[in-house]
Parts: C-alpha cells; sequence; structure tokens
C-alpha cells in the first residue's frame, strides 16, 4: 500500500506565454507507516509535489497512484482516493472559519455525513492524535499559541482518517519549543501507523526525522534515500539552499578521520565517539 507519483511534469499556466514547469520528471513513494520528507530551496517544487500526492493537482503526464488505483482529473474515484490522503497546508490556520478547535476538528467528518456520537469520537481521537487537551477544544484557535493553532490544524485533516498525511511546512513561523512539539506530535502519528511525508526546507529536522528524504531541485528529483545517504550525497554535490547541520559537518569530519560514527547523531553521541577515539582503551 503506498502512494507512487511516477515521472511526474507539471506546468502552471501550461500553453500560455506565461508557462512555467515546476516538475520535470519526478518519481516519489511513500508506503503506509513511513515517514519521508521532501526538501530543496524555495520555488524547487516541493508544494506542487505534495498537491500531486492527494490529487488535488494532476500531472501533465506521467502518474499518481494511491494504493495501486491512479486517478483522471473528475473521475469518480478521485474523491475517495483524496480522502486517504490528508494534505494539511502551509499556514493553514490562516483558513480557519470556525468558533471553536471542535467545530473546526468536525466540519470535515461531518460533511461526509458522519453524526452523532460517532463524529463526537471521531473528534476526540483526532484531537488526541494531535496532542490537543480535550481542555482546549472549546476554546477559539485564534487565542490559542502558533503551535495549538497547527495542531488544531492536523487534527481537522486526520479526523478524515487518512491512510497518509502530508504535511507543507508543518513548523513554519513556530519558535523552538512549537517545532519540537510538532516533531513529538508527528512521531506518535506515525506510530499509529500512517504514512507522513513531510515538506521543509530544513534539511537538519529531515535528517533527523525521516526514514527516507527526497531532494527536490528546480523541479527535479536529484536525490533520494535514507538520510545516511542523503548526507553523503549532499557532502559532496550541495544544493542551493539546503544546509548541512553543523553536527552532520562534523560528523562527516570524524568519518574522513576514520571514526565510526552516523551523520544523524547528536552532540552527545559525536562527544561520546571522540571521547572512545581519543581512549580506545576505557
Ligand atoms: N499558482 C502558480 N502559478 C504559477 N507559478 C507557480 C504557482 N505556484 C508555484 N509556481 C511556481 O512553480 C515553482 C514551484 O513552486 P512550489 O510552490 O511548488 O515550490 P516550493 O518548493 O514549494 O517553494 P517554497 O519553499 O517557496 O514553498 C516555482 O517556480 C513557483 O514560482
Ligand atoms: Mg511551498
Amino acid at each position: 500500500m503506498a502512494i507512487a507519483a511516477e515521472d511526474v511534469f507539471y506546468s502552471y499556466n501550461a500553453g500560455t506565454p506565461a508557462e512555467h514547469a515546476a516538475l520535470e520528471g519526478v518519481s516519489f513513494s511513500v508506503e503506509r507507516g513511513e515517514r519521508v520528507s521532501i526538501v530543496g530551496h524555495t520555488g524547487s517544487g516541493k508544494s506542487t509535489l505534495a498537491q500531486h500526492l492527494n490529487l488535488l493537482l494532476f500531472p501533465r503526464s506521467g502518474s499518481v497512484s494511491i494504493d495501486g488505483v491512479s486517478s483522471k482529473p473528475g473521475s469518480p474515484d478521485a474523491r475517495e482516493l483524496r480522502r486517504k490522503v490528508g494534505l494539511v497546508f502551509q499556514y493553514p490556520e490562516t483558513q480557519f472559519f470556525a468558533e471553536t478547535a471542535r467545530d473546526e476538528i468536525r466540519f470535515a467528518p461531518s460533511n461526509w455525513g458522519m453524526r452523532g456520537d460517532d463524529l463526537d469520537a471521531c473528534v476526540d481521537e483526532a484531537a488526541d492524535a494531535a496532542g490537543i487537551e480535550p481542555s482546549l477544544l472549546d476554546s477559539n484557535p485564534f487565542s490559542m499559541s502558533g503551535g495549538q493553532r497547527r495542531r488544531v490544524a492536523i487534527a481537522s485533516v486526520i479526523a478524515m482518517k487518512p491512510d497518509y498525511l502530508v504535511l507543507d511546512e508543518p513548523t513554519a513561523g513556530l519558535d523552538a519549543a512549537g517545532v519540537r512539539g510538532l516533531e513529538r506530535i508527528l512521531s506518535d502519528i506515525r506510530a499509529r501507523g500512517l504514512a507522513v511525508v513531510q515538506v521543509t526546507h530544513d534539511l537538519e529536522s529531515a535528517l533527523a526525522h525521516s526514514d527516507r528524504i527526497l531532494v527536490l531541485e528546480r523541479g527535479r528529483a536529484v536525490a533520494s534515500g535514507t538520510p545516511e545517504e542523503i548526507a553523503v550525497f549532499l557532502a559532496d554535490n550541495p544544493v542551493q539552499g539546503l544546509l548541512m547541520p553543523p553536527t552532520a559537518r562534523f560528523a562527516m569530519g570524524l568519518r574522513s578521520r576514520g571514526i565510526d560514527v552516523s551523520v544523524t547523531s547528536g552532540v552527545p553521541e559525536l562527544v561520546s565517539a571522540l571521547e572512545k577515539a581519543e581512549r580506545p582503551d576505557e
């Protein structure tokens, strides 16, 4: 069970003088239960690809299939397939319209016909998955912190019970504590069996939290692999706008001196690898 995008080409304003190629032959896949990041500089095509994954956009050529079924614009499958893939837009809280978090979260499932106890249970479950305290459910989202609002937006998508959750820059604009909190929530969501696809320009976060990473550059996929493989690739092939975190650079330096350490190590692991190398007998 997977979303598979194969050789996707997409242009905005196709057939007009303003035509702009945003994706040029991109392939990408994510299986249920995986956590995958899509990274790249601004304008590299990340949001365009994210919107293909839940069929908001359709390729000009190439294909996108969800659990083995591909869909064309307007096809009867599209609605049900789209429900399987929840898309959390960048700055989703700008689209809030309800007066309470509860109403915001219940909107989509009630549109799908859910009512009564089922609807209440669905809202509670989605709020719990997104790390929202029950006492917050009756608050106005506009009175909440940035991190809490982002969780409400995630809960409102999870309430559709998707199998795949695609988030476009979910940590944008949050402070350090908000970012850490959200990363924890995404790990928990993935532990519930959902696939989590995270669009980000934050390479450090992608290296730390992904099973696999896709690197986009000007609409093309320039690398795809494990965090380890991507760090090694980027050390030799810098991509504009993707900054190697200092810990990864340091780890690469240690490795070039024969010290065996993972490029995704944090500071404590780097320190202990260095100590071990200096005093191998201890
Ligand atoms: N609605 C649109 N009309 C025309 N061109 C667009 C439109 N949306 C995006 N583009 C262009 O397509 C390319 C890819 O844009 P996209 O938004 O997918 O990039 P991105 O990697 O998400 O960038 P960012 O990090 O800034 O969000 C860019 O050159 C962008 O200017
Ligand atoms: Mg974008």
